[in-house]
């Protein structure tokens, strides 16, 4: 009975017309077995969801493969658009093997993203909903906007771009904490039609120039300051010195509109530079408050964001329009069954892409009140977040596994000593959920009562790609389930070759989605050598995977140099160029090693320039180095002398060897013959404490 759901065996037919078993539909049988390991959503949870069952689930994913066109076009349908798109709902090759890598959704219909978040809700008289409830940093420190409210703060920052001669197809870069001011500035951009570039407030200044200089914007959106827990971070100063660094190299920001965050620093404290810099509050609000539209192409640009690669240089991942709204509109409904009467929460940055998609424009495109939260989920207390949850009756809750472990080791009495009867979807976003963090949020924080929806995706793909439906399906603790409509992922060897059934390998996908990024911006060969060739006739997701004899997928992790720190994305290489920059370090090596809250932590091997001493300042300072360049969030956990790293005879650093020294799992060195020095590794064991 338990198990009512549950369809038979099931086949589904590919876009390709070849027939393959999605093994995740053969259920019936072998999950009986592992019902014990099963959470069920509840009876009442299911009658009341968009998509009450696997047969519920099949039927509409065995549609959104075998007609893609239809089934888009009929989400697409639910949007204003000013012109229809044209016969072609989509065009794709996604095969480097027959040309260039092309992904086009809905092109030649016009419409604008700002308008369907904003003008169309209240179109629909939803005008005096909330839109935002904004959260300061401190208890009691708060303000709200209608939907009504919002668009006008929207208009009036968008007259004012304009006025100051910024275009469509103009990049604007965003460097602002959580205020409601970065919300309205990405959608200000939408609106007339410029391509915002949102750089996460916790980069460096270093890294804040490289991605001015790289799209080259006319004017840098800031805050003077921002309070972050008891800690008071001095934007302007960061930008003046970004601006500086990208000044030198030939690249000129015009403008430099500072928002004054009172409760942070008083105008009279900030720095300034004369010519240059204007304060939001001094113009702003002259402008009128409507503004005219730019209507613009399904696919025009509607975003930059820069993400870590396996090489030094961030990639700037670029996002339509078109294809974008309708994939995080559709995806944030189904995923998180989403209802107008919902109160909605997540708590990513909108520096990363949760906070661009599952901030900002999923949940505005659907109608729903969203909280913008400015400060830290532990201050002044653990129990910040149910505070929040309790205060404005969040009833979804989406978050990232590391705040979930750094909670769970402060105790339970923080979460008991709230109601958190509001809640009835809970959602995990950014790294794998272990088994034991997904039960402690799953019986703890939802009270056994609330599905958790573990959404696995990246910046590149826009929006959810595997993810529990959370009134279809039951659930495994730790895996993010079947690939939401539209979406077909695989698992391919390392030669390239499909695996079916019970296995691991690589995570790809065969097909194109609407959200799915084009290209990176200015170099669309990078775009199609990093993802579209290590195996012809996939995107390759970067990502391990295993799936289970249920068809269940299970996320292992990345499978290329990046290290997932807490959800963030940091590369190797990037790492290991700061570190070398410092005047006293030779040469590094970075991995990832796990960490108990973390996920991943930072672990740094330095070979030190001869004859320089061993010390703790020096550490201080590589780590130092490090935040300086890149940001807070990207410093080593462990530096690691190194006398010399494990090369082969051609030079290459064998990663394998130094990941099993960090994880101290000496009995798994496997063969170290092949190394040009093999006594380097035992220099290294014996120096892995001091
Ligand atoms: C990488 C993408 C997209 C949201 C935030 C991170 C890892 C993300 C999950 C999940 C297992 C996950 C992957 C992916 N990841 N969500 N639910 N389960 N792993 O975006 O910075 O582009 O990083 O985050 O390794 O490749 P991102």
């Amino acid at each position: 009975d338990k198990l009512r759901h549950v369809d038979s065996m099931t086949t589904l037919p590919s876009r390709a017309g070849k027939i393959p078993k999605l093994n995740a539909l053969i259920l019936g049988e072998a999950l009986a077995s592992e019902e014990d390991h099963l959470i069920i959503p509840s009876q009442d949870f299911s009658e009341q969801a968009h998509v009450s069952s696997p047969a519920e689930y099949l039927e509409m994913y065995r549609r959104s493969i075998e007609d893609p066109a239809g089934f888009w076009s009929d989400f697409a349908s639910q949007f204003y658009w000013k012109e229809k798109w044209g016969q072609t709902v989509y065009s794709e090759n996604l095969d480097i093997r027959k040309g260039s890598i092309n992904i086009e959704w809905f092109k030649g219909g016009i419409t604008n993203i700002c308008y369907n978040c904003l003008d169309a809700n209240i179109a629909a008289g939803h005008g005096e909903k909330i839109a935002i409830y904004w959260e300061g940093n401190e208890p009691g420190v708060d303000a709200t906007l209608t939907y009504k409210q919002l668009l006008q703060r929207v208009c009036q920052l968008a007259n004012y771009l304009r006025d100051v001669g910024v275009k469509k197809g103009d990049a604007v870069l965003i460097y602002l904490p959580m205020l409601m001011e970065l919300p309205i500035a990405m959608l200000a951009c939408a609106r007339i039609g410029a391509v915002h570039s949102v750089v996460f407030a916790g980069f460096s200044s270093e890294s804040l120039a490289q991605r001015i200089i790289d799209c080259k914007p006319k004017i840098v959106i800031t805050c003077n300051a921002v309070q972050r827990g008891s800690k008071t971070i001095y934007l302007k100063d960061i930008v003046d010195a970004a601006i500086a660094e990208s000044v030198r190299n030939e690249t000129a920001v015009d403008i430099c509109l500072t928002y004054e965050n009172v409760s942070a620093l008083k105008k009279e404290s900030t720095k300034w530079v004369e010519g240059r810099d204007t304060w939001w509050q001094d113009v702003i609000p002259k402008y009128s408050d409507t503004c005219d539209l730019e209507w613009v192409d399904a696919e025009d640009p509607l975003f930059l964001l820069y993400t870590s690669g396996s090489t030094g240089k961030p990639k700037g991942v670029l996002h339509t329009t078109g294809g974008y709204m309708v994939y995080t509109a559709t995806t944030f409904k189904f995923a998180f069954d989403y209802k107008p009467s919902d109160v909605y929460w997540c708590t990513a940055d909108c520096g990363w892409i949760t906070g661009h998609s599952y901030v900002t424009y999923g949940p505005l495109l659907n109608g729903a009140t969203v909280i913008v939260f400015e400060g830290a989920p532990n201050y002044p207390d653990p129990g910040r977040c149910w505070e929040i949850v309790d205060k404005y009756k969040v009833s979804i809750f989406y978050t990232a596994p590391t705040l979930v472990r750094s909670l769970m080791r402060e105790g339970n009495e923080h979460v008991t000593r709230y109601s958190r009867k509001s809640l009835r979807v809970l959602g995990s976003v950014g790294e794998p959920i272990n088994p034991s963090a997904w039960r402690w949020f799953f019986n703890l924080v939802g009270d056994s009562r609330c599905p958790i929806s573990d959404t696995w995706w990246q910046t590149e793909t826009g929006g959810f790609m595997i993810t529990p439906l959370p009134g279809a399906w039951p659930q495994k603790p730790g895996s993010a389930t079947f690939p939401f409509f539209g979406i077909q992922p695989v698992v391919v060897d390392e030669k390239g070759k499909e695996i079916e059934g019970e296995c691991s390998g690589y995570l790809c996908v065969k097909s194109s989605w609407p959200g799915a990024f084009r290209t990176l911006y200015g170099d669309h060969e990078r775009y199609e050598t990093t993802y579209f060739s290590a195996f012809p006739g996939y995107y390759f997701s970067g990502d391990g995977c295993n799936r289970d004899k249920d068809g269940y997928i299970w996320l292992t992790g990345r499978v290329d140099d990046v290290i997932n720190v807490s959800g963030h994305r940091i590369g190797t290489a990037e790492v290991e160029s700061a570190l070398v920059s410092h005047p006293q370090c030779a040469e590094a090596a970075v991995v990832g090693v796990e960490h108990e809250v973390k996920g991943q932590g930072i672990y740094a091997f330095v070979t030190l320039v001869e004859g320089v001493p061993y010390s703790d300042d020096l550490r201080k300072s590589l780590i130092m180095t490090v935040r300086k360049q890149i940001g807070a969030f990207a410093a080593p956990d462990k530096i690691h002398w190194a006398p010399g790293l494990p090369k082969t005879r051609s030079g290459k650093i064998m990663r394998r060897i130094l990941r099993k020294i960090a994880s101290k799992q000496l009995d798994e060195l496997g063969d170290i013959s092949t190394l040009a020095d093999p006594g380097v590794v035992e220099e290294l064991i014996s120096l892995a404490d001091s």
